[in-house]
């Protein structure tokens, strides 16, 4: 998301080598699209391998210069199309509402429509199809000015509850044809997730007097998933989600607790929910915010299963969480938290990954190992646990029990002494050579006073433009020591300030979110420019946030798409055998201030519309090559 609040900064006041394999790109099968594919499917894609790799060259596209279209521009070759837009119906049986373009949409009826401002999304193949699948998407926040005829005045209930239901999680089926990929309408498949939703609560944590409020007093029944950024999809077919910005949806009054303050509570919330829901009331509902900040887990393909938190990954101000299988087959999780001077985590599960796909593996994830990551200046690092009783864990240092160590992770991470980072965003796993790759997307505290100063994996004081970082765990994922380096430092080489420049070989970019390995091992990454900065200052030369590739085996980035203007550009996901590639535009025409003028609506942006006083909506977009070859070779 693009919001810049206090929450991200730094409420933690606690305290190379390269090992560089190259491998032949006919070999590197990714895992993580492998995962939950049939046969088929796997077929499809190791043919698709080897067409990359009989190609001249990787990175074999045109590549685009900076633009201030507002248009998305993909490269000569390559077509794409937009498809599930805020507003649309996703496709329920009987309950299809059209989209009104004046937003006077009800809020009954945006709860069967796409939710606004789409972040991470996942494609998931109907059957190992690469032309017929099911995606999901998250629905991170919602610019209210936007989302409401007459604005954000005159604030009632009811537009408190079209808020929650642009909030939180699509699925819809789709489909290619010859215009492209469409959602298919009606679906057994089409589902909203809101904040009406009923959670299950999996793990340490589940039944905590933490976790219960007087509306749960078991602590294992929690409505909603809020603020879901980044996703992926599990070796077993499953759909993880990240709640990231959840504190700004509490208001925790005056007198706030050390606890909710570590956690960037404040007194008011942003989104003024409580005024009509008294559960984002934290003075009255203390333990309310206990109960977002986790990973869930959904099945895509099951519209009536009930979704997980899974607590045992711990509680964070998550980006998202990415699985790989350890060498002995167990579930490695590795997870970020996107705020200044947070931390990077790794979950091993204690039992292995059974075949058999979701119903196989309902538990794996709710028993196993947290850790936090320190990177240490020798280019080596350690996986610290977050184990009740082992070292300052302990009750007489305010955690009773593991479930408190898991709700209060920040807490713990900071006992051990773990290294703060510069906002970590997507992760992504090269499960080909071992490489973990972070984006890291901007700090514009380090090194300021009274921040946290500079540190190897941290090394630029007023962070402004982001960097990608990237460590290799010992005992394939499994172990409890790394190697990292960097693979890159954004910036643009002109730039006045030389911290501010970098080290990109090829197209130059700033604030790196968005990030994934995709066919053929090819490293796409995207970024997040707030739109505050766009087109400013340091930023002048970037032009609209954009998605570019970077030949990991070189380092050569290639710049391959720009969105409209004062967009975000996210979730990344190809097709099994990767000749298309869906992302989401997000937050096109995002004012500054975050509160779209609904007097002016498309004072920034009329994408993807572009029709007269349209409001800019947040959608998915299709990619293709045309000659429908693998995308990016
Ligand atoms: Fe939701 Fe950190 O971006
Ligand atoms: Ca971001
Ligand atoms: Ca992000």
């Amino acid at each position: 998301m693009a919001k810049d609040f206090d929450t991200m900064e730094d409420s933690n006041r606690s305290g190379n080598t390269s090992i560089h394999q190259v491998s032949d790109p006919s070999k590197r099968i990714s895992l993580q699209l492998l995962a939950g594919l049939s046969l088929l499917a796997q077929t499809a894609w190791a043919k698709a391998q080897n067409a990359a790799a009989s190609a001249s060259s990787r990175l074999n596209f045109q590549a685009l210069s900076p633009s201030l279209e507002d248009f998305v521009q993909v490269p000569p070759g390559y077509r794409f199309n937009v498809l599930a837009a805020w507003g649309e119906p996703v496709g329920i049986a009987g309950n299809m509402p059209a989209y009104r373009a004046d937003a006077s949409n009800t809020a009954e009826e945006q709860a069967a429509q796409m939710g606004m401002h789409h972040d991470g999304l996942v494609f998931f193949p109907l059957n190992g199809s690469s032309t017929h699948g099911v995606i999901m998407t998250n629905h991170e926040y919602t610019d209210d000015g936007l989302l409401h005829s007459d604005g954000i005045e005159n604030w009632t209930a009811e537009k408190v509850k079209k808020s929650q239901n642009a909030h939180g999680l699509s699925a819809y089926e789709a489909r290619l044809t010859e215009r492209g990929w469409q959602m298919v309408r009606p679906s057994r498949y089409a589902r909203r997730i809101t904040l009406d939703t009923e959670f299950a609560v999996g793990g340490p944590a589940a039944g905590h007097r933490m976790m219960q409020t007087a509306a749960d007093p078991s602590g294992k029944r929690i409505k909603g998933t809020l603020n879901n950024c980044a996703s992926s999809m599990t070796p077993w077919g499953t759909y993880l989600s990240g709640e990231e910005n959840w504190s700004f949806y509490f208001a925790a009054g005056e007198a706030i607790s050390p606890h909710h303050k570590r956690w960037g509570l404040r007194a008011k919330s942003f989104y003024q929910w409580e005024a009509h829901d008294e559960r984002f009331d934290a003075v009255k509902h203390p333990n309310e915010p206990n109960r977002f900040g986790w990973i869930v887990e959904v099945d895509p393909m099951d519209p009536l299963s009930t979704p997980i938190k899974r607590t045992a990954i711990g509680r964070g101000a998550h980006e998202g969480a990415w699985v790989t299988q350890s060498g002995d087959g167990r579930a490695v999780v590795y997870s970020g938290e996107d705020a200044r001077f947070e931390y990077i985590y790794k979950f091993i599960s204690r039992d292995k990954i059974a075949p058999g796909g979701a119903a196989a593996n309902r538990e794996l994830l709710d028993h196993g190992t947290l850790y936090v990551a320190r990177f240490d200046a020798d280019g080596t690092g350690r996986w610290l646990p977050l184990v009740h009783g082992s070292g300052p864990l302990t009750a007489a240092n305010g955690f009773a029990d593991q479930a408190e160590v898991l709700i209060k992770a920040r807490q713990a991470s900071d006992a051990l002494g773990a290294t703060k980072m510069d906002r970590p965003e997507w992760l992504t796993i090269d499960r080909d050579n071992g490489w973990v790759y972070c984006t890291l997307t901007n700090n514009t505290n380090r090194g300021q006073d009274k921040h946290p100063s500079v540190d190897a994996a941290n090394p630029r004081a007023n962070n402004t433009m982001g960097h990608i970082i990237r460590w290799r765990d010992e005992n394939a994922f499994a172990g409890d020591t790394f190697v990292w380096n960097h693979l890159l430092m954004a910036g643009d080489p002109a730039n006045e300030r030389e911290q501010a420049r970098g080290n990109i070989q090829g197209d130059f970019f700033g604030c790196p979110d968005g990030l994934s390995i995709g066919p053929g091992g090819l490293l796409w990454i995207q970024t997040d420019v707030h739109s505050g900065q766009l087109n400013q200052g340091e930023f002048k030369r970037i032009g609209n946030n954009q998605m570019l590739v970077c030949d990991t085996t070189t380092g050569q980035v290639k710049r391959f798409l720009t969105g409209p203007n004062m967009c975000e550009i996210t979730g990344v996901s190809f097709t099994p055998d990767g000749t298309s590639l869906f992302i989401n535009i997000q937050h096109p025409g995002e004012t500054p201030t975050d509160r779209g003028d609904p007097k002016y609506p498309n004072q920034f942006s009329s994408w993807p519309d572009h029709i007269d006083d349209n409001r800019p909506r947040s959608a998915t977009v299709a990619i293709r090559k045309i000659d429908g070859g693998v995308i990016g070779w």
